[in-house]
């Protein structure tokens, strides 16, 4: 016996319980003992039912990630499962907390499942570029029909309990103890005469095959670029067209194994793990104490501060929320309540939430009432002079050991840190719009901050839900920063002679979103005219003679909100070329004397992308970034990088270092200006054949 599962028979009750901390996931230990455990309770006359449950937090969170990509020792699970349809006496999953992936499929190869009210359900697979393998494609939908099948499947998201017992895929949910629960459970099915219950013994529903369909078009809008959703619908498919139940199981396993070795799982999986490293600060002692932080206070509540608010004040923190004066801390209350409430309409949240979430709220105009704060948010306007006066109060209402952090997006915190005159306790904590959704927080270290603020920050954002990632002090952080130069390629690419409408397209096609232009339009060109305007003393000339925006905003041409910015928008905000953009670069042109030319997808991709996989080097150069991980994880969750091609550094390591270089030295010797001058760390990996990740 394995020692990750135990074996005990009491008054005929079999119990295999897998003890595998953190999320008891199926490495080999853990499905060596279950077979081991399997076999002795088919070969134990005196075993009438055999309950499978999971020690600590959580049921089986899947497959072993970490296992993936070596070579998998039997058994391996798919037919480790299939092992549990040959056993003819019943057996019951009991299960809490997270249900993944290969644990969701080894509860549905068990033969009942009573689960905790609190446990969660899903196929996360997709979400790692893969798809259910051990029969969850077959199981589910035999269970569940053919639409929460498909749903849970192609979908990668969760259900309750409840929602799985509605569905079908769970029998009971357990009254208080889990494990006395399923004993009882157990006790009932002997005494009832029950036997095994197998899903391969279940027809596939006959449910209409036009699902298959419907749910092609929508993953293809939903999940764009992505190959595993359509696959895992494949795979469904498989079974429901007549492939025999093994048959089927051995496709599907086929078909998961392929995807492995395949890129974008790759990729994923790395998105994956980099996101619980980027929390592992390099350099913290891991014994430091964070602050405590039980109430926080925001400072500033234009439309960064209220999202602020409404971030702390929904993840059950309570927050002091200083407003300039009344009118403005009462516009900004109005708007939060707005906000909820209309989530309260839309049945997204409930009344008694909303009530709770205000109440933790304490509004106020004199930053002295921050003296109860333990840490206090700054989002006053975006000068340098005005955050400096903020901070200098800041440094005299606060209590000792409050920690002083600015959502500044690219003004100098070291700057801000002297101002307060306790420089220990400052930092930045960037967060992104809107702040009550949007799951990127950049922690920002300056050079002073003390360890043990680094550490509160990190904690806290982890805590309010927030996915933190550390950066050093520089011009707009690592989101802005990289974001930056891809505007200024897409700006000079429109003065060389690309249509907006391309250069778009080609970012959309790579997977982003949203094209930088047509962002433009939908944030304001007013906006991004004046963040220009703030920048324009460190701007290149040719960086300011690519003022498209300037003349825009000047022709009253603001994006969306006026129906003409680089495209022209329709009552539905329905994009079409405009053709005053047409003639405005035409003007530009003739009056700067440029020639305009055909700029081909493959310039246009690299051009935009290098250029932050460039300026990511720098960030790894300059140590504003501690390690790739943070670049990657910034710009998936910040920009809307896809995932699946694993972020700037990730990809740029897929295609080749040397490769890379080549093209951003060529791209040096043809556009003549050192906007293209590698950094010095790209240089000497691709010289050594390296890439940014070890
Ligand atoms: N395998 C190996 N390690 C895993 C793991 C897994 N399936 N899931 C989580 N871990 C590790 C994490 O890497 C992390 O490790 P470190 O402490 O070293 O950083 C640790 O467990 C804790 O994880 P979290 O920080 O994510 O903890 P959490 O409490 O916030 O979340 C969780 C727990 C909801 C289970 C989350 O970890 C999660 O979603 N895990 C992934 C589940 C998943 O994708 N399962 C499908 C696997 S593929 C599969 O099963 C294929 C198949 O069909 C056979």
């Amino acid at each position: 016996m394995g020692e990750m599962v135990s074996y005990a028979v009491e008054d005929g009750i079999a119990e295999a319980v897998i003890d595998n901390p953190p999320v008891n996931a199926a490495s080999h230990g853990v499905r060596a003992g279950l077979a081991d455990a399997l076999a002795r309770f088919q070969g134990d006359a005196g075993a009438r039912v055999l309950i499978v449950r999971c020690a600590g937090k959580t049921f089986m969170a899947g497959a072993d990630i970490k296992e993936f990509g070596k070579p998998m020792i039997d058994p391996q699970l798919p037919e480790l499962l299939k092992r549990f349809d040959r056993v003819d006496k019943p057996i019951v999953a009991a299960v809490h907390g997270t249900v993944l992936g290969g644990g969701f499929e080894l509860a549905l190869a068990c033969h009942y499942r009573i689960a905790d009210a609190a446990a969660r359900f899903g196929f996360p697979e997709v979400k790692l570029g893969l798809l259910p393998g051990a029969g969850g494609t077959q199981r589910a939908p035999r269970f569940a029909g053919l639409a929460t099948a498909i749903d849970l499947v192609t979908g990668g998201g969760q259900i309750g309990a409840a929602a799985a017992k509605d569905a079908g895929l769970v029998d009971a949910i357990a009254d208080g103890d889990l494990a006395q629960a399923a004993r009882d459970f157990a006790r009932a099915l002997v005494s009832e005469g029950k036997g095994p219950r197998r899903a391969g013994d279940l027809p596939m529903p006959e449910d209409d095959p036009a699902l298959f369909d419907a749910a092609r078009k929508s993953l293809g809008r939903k999940m764009r670029g992505q190959t595993a959703p359509l696959m895992a619908l494949d795979a469904i498919r498989i079974g429901y067209e007549g492939l025999p139940f093994d048959e089927a199981l051995d496709r599907e396993y086929a078909l998961c194994r392929d995807m492995v070795t395949g890129p974008q799982s790759r990729a994923l999986r790395h998105i994956f793990a980099a996101e619980r490293e980027v929390a592992k600060v390099p350099g913290l002692p891991a014994d430091l104490t964070p602050r405590d932080v039980r109430t926080a206070g925001v400072i500033g509540l234009g439309v960064m501060g209220r999202g602020i608010v409404m971030a702390l004040a929904s993840a059950g923190v309570p927050v002091i929320a200083v407003g300039l004066d009344q009118a403005h801390l009462d516009a900004a209350t109005k708007a939060i309540a707005k906000m909820w409430s209309s989530s309260v309409a839309k049945g997204s949240l409930a009344q008694g939430e909303m009530d709770a979430r205000m109440a933790r709220i304490t509004g106020s105009t004199d930053p002295a009432d921050l003296a109860a704060a333990d840490l206090v948010i700054e989002a006053v306007s975006e000068d340098l002079g005005v955050k400096q006066t903020v901070f200098a109060t800041l440094g005299q209402v606060t209590k000792p050991g409050t920690i002083l952090a600015s959502n500044t997006s690219f003004l100098d915190i070291d700057t801000l840190a002297a101002a307060s005159g306790r420089a220990a306790d400052v930092c930045g904590m960037h967060f992104f719009n809107p702040a009550h959704v949007m799951r990127l927080l950049e922690n920002v270290r300056a050079a002073e901050t003390a360890p043990d603020v680094v550490a509160t920050i990190m904690a806290f954002g982890k805590r309010i839900g927030k996915l933190p990632v550390l950066s050093g002090v520089c011009d707009g952080f690592i989101v802005n920063r990289m974001l930056s130069k891809r505007s200024r390629e897409a700006f000079f690419l429109v003065e060389e002679g690309a249509s907006p409408a391309a250069i778009d397209k080609v970012v959309l096609d790579y997977g982003f979103p949203m094209g930088p232009l047509a962002l433009g339009d939908l944030a304001g060109l007013d906006i991004q005219a004046a963040a220009r305007k703030s920048r324009a003393a460190k701007a290149s000339p040719r960086e300011l003679r690519a003022d498209f925006v300037e003349q825009m905003v000047a022709a009253g041409r603001l994006g969306q909100k006026t129906g003409s910015g680089w495209y022209a928008y329709d009552e539905t905000r329905k994009a079409s070329p405009n053709p005053e953009t047409d003639a405005l670069v035409a003007a530009h042109a003739e009056r700067h004397g440029l020639r305009l030319r055909e700029i081909g997808a493959d310039e246009i991709r690299e051009r935009l992308l290098y250029a932050m996989v460039n300026e990511g080097a720098k960030l790894l150069d300059e140590g504003i970034a501690p390690r790739p991980h943070e670049i990657d994880v910034a710009m998936v969750n910040g920009l809307g990088w896809p995932a699946y091609t694993g972020g700037p550094m990730h990809w740029a390591d897929q295609i080749g270092l040397d490769k890379v270089l080549a093209t951003i030295e060529r791209f040096r010797a043809e556009q003549g200006d050192d906007y293209w001058t590698p950094s010095p760390l790209l240089v000497r990996l691709a010289g050594e054949g390296r890439g940014f990740y070890a």
